[in-house]
C-alpha cells in the first residue's frame, strides 16, 4: 500500500475523549486501514463488522507476539522473563492454547459463574454501604475497582488483601495510549508480580484447598499437564484479564447513563432490562478499543488488501460494533437493542473466558448501584470525565453525587 498511515493520535485530549468520530471516518474510508498507533507502531485495522467476524477465525493470524516483525512488541518485555510472560493462553496458538485454556475452562461456564451470584451480591452491598454512609464518592476507587479484583482473587483462592501492590504493579505493566511502556518499569513491576504469584503458588502447594489455584497446582505437580513458566502465567493472566477490563464496564456504564439521562431513567423504571442494557454498553462503548491485536503469519490478503508476513493486524471490535452495515442506528446508546452480537469480548477460539462473570459483575454492580444511590449524578461535566487513553478504555475516575 502506498498510502501514508493515519496516526491514532492518543495524545489529543478530544480523541481520547471520544475516539468514535475519526473511528468512523476511518471506517468509511476502507475496511482496512494502514494507522501508526503511537510510539512508531504501525497496525492494519480491520474496521468492518463481517471482516473483523472473519478476522477473529482467521488462522494465518497469530496471538503470539513472536510472530510480529516489529521486535519491539517483545523487547519491551525483559528479555528473562519473555518466557513466562508469554505461555499464557491469550498470546497462545493452537495446540498451546487448546491445552491451556481446558485447564480452566470449567470454572468460568455460566452453570459455575451463576452459583456466584449471591457472593458478588454480597461484596456489592458491602462496598456500596460505605459509599452510602458518605454521600458522595468516586465510583471507580470506592467500587468499580474493588468489585472485581475481590471476585476473582476468592475464585482463585488467593488474599484479597494483597491488591493494592497488585493493581499498582499491573498499572504499570498494562500500555497506556501511545508510547510503549518503558522496558525497565515493566521489567521491575514484572519482578515484582512474579515473585507475588510465585509465593500465592507456594503457599497453595503447603496448603491446597478447593479453589483454582488448588486444582493448578495439582495440574502442574501431579498430572505435568503445564510447566511453573505457564502455571505463573496462568495465574497472572487470570488475575488481570479480569480486572481493568470489568472495571471500565462498570464505570463505563454508569458514565454512559449518567451521559444519556432518558436510558438512565428507562433502566431505573424496569431492571429487567439490565441484561441487555450491559451488552449495549459492551456495544457502544467497551473496554477493549480499538481492537484485538494478531499478527500475520503470511502475506495475507484481508477484505482485498494483502498484508505483509509479520504486521500487526487490530481487530477493531470497537471500530465494527457501530458499523452501519451490522446495527441499526449504532452510533444511538439504546438499552433496549435487541440484535447485538457486538465483539467487545472477541469471537473464535480465544473468545473471552471470563464473559459470563464479567456479564454478572456488570449487572448487578450497575443494578444496585442505581438502587442504592438516588438522585446518582456526574460531580463533573461529562466531557472532564478522565479516560484511560486507549487500549483499555474506561473513566480513570467517576466523580458522582446522590441523595444519602
Ligand atoms: C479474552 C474482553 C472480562 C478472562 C478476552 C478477549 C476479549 C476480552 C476481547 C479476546 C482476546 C483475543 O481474542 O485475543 C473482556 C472484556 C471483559 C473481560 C470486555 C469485561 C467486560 C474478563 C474476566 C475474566 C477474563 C472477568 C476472568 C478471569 C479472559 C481470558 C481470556 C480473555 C482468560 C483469554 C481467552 C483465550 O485466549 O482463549 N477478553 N474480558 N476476561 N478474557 Fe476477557
Amino acid at each position: 500500500m502506498s498510502e501514508r498511515p493515519v496516526l491514532l493520535p492518543y495524545t489529543d485530549p478530544a480523541f481520547v475523549a471520544d475516539p468514535f468520530p475519526l473511528y468512523a471516518k476511518l471506517r468509511e474510508d476502507g475496511p482496512v486501514r494502514h494507522v501508526l498507533i503511537g510510539g512508531g507502531l504501525e497496525a492494519w485495522l480491520v474496521t468492518r463488522y463481517e471482516d473483523a467476524l472473519a478476522a477473529l477465525s482467521d488462522h494465518r493470524l497469530s496471538s503470539d507476539v513472536r510472530d510480529a516483525s516489529d521486535t519491539r512488541l517483545l523487547q519491551q518485555l525483559p528479555e528473562t522473563e519473555r518466557e513466562s510472560m508469554l505461555s499464557n493462553m491469550l498470546r497462545s496458538d493452537p495446540p498451546d492454547h487448546t491445552r491451556l485454556r481446558r485447564l480452566v475452562s470449567k470454572a468460568f461456564t455460566a452453570r459455575r459463574v451463576a452459583a456466584m451470584r449471591p457472593r458478588i451480591q454480597d461484596v456489592t452491598d458491602r462496598l456500596l454501604d460505605a459509599v452510602v454512609e458518605s454521600g458522595h464518592a468516586d465510583l471507580i476507587a470506592d467500587f468499580a475497582l474493588p468489585l472485581p479484583v475481590t471476585v476473582i482473587s476468592e475464585l482463585l483462592g488467593v488474599p484479597v488483601d494483597d491488591r493494592h501492590d497488585f493493581q499498582r504493579w499491573t498499572d504499570r505493566m498494562i500500555t497506556r495510549g501511545p508510547e510503549l511502556p518503558d522496558p525497565a518499569v515493566v521489567n521491575e513491576a514484572w519482578q515484582h508480580m512474579r515473585a507475588y504469584v510465585t509465593e500465592l503458588i507456594g503457599a497453595k502447594r503447603q496448603d491446597p484447598g478447593d479453589d483454582l489455584l488448588g486444582a493448578l497446582v495439582t495440574a502442574r505437580d501431579e498430572e505435568q499437564r503445564l510447566t511453573e513458566d505457564e502455571l505463573i502465567a496462568m495465574v497472572f493472566l487470570l488475575l488481570v484479564a479480569g480486572y481493568i477490563t470489568t472495571v471500565n464496564l462498570i464505570g463505563g456504564g454508569i458514565a454512559m447513563l449518567l451521559a444519556h439521562p432518558d436510558q438512565l431513567d428507562l433502566l431505573r423504571s424496569d431492571p429487567g432490562l439490565l441484561p441487555g442494557a450491559v451488552e449495549e454498553f459492551l456495544r457502544y462503548d467497551g473496554p477493549v478499543n480499538p481492537g484485538i491485536a494478531r499478527f500475520a503469519r503470511e502475506d495475507a490478503e484481508i477484505a482485498g488488501v494483502t498484508v505483509p508476513r509479520g504486521a500487526t493486524v487490530l481487530i477493531a471490535s470497537a471500530i465494527a460494533d457501530r458499523d452501519p452495515a451490522r446495527f441499526a442506528a449504532p452510533e444511538r446508546l439504546d438499552i433496549t437493542r435487541q440484535d447485538n452480537a457486538h465483539l467487545a469480548f472477541g469471537h473464535g477460539i480465544h473468545y473471552c473466558l471470563g464473559a459470563p462473570l464479567a456479564r454478572l459483575e456488570g449487572q448487578i454492580a450497575i443494578g444496585t448501584a442505581l438502587r442504592r444511590l438516588p438522585g446518582l449524578a456526574l460531580a463533573v461535566a461529562p466531557d472532564e470525565l478522565p479516560w484511560r487513553p486507549g487500549g483499555l478504555r474506561g473513566p480513570e475516575a467517576l466523580p458522582v453525587t446522590f441523595t444519602p
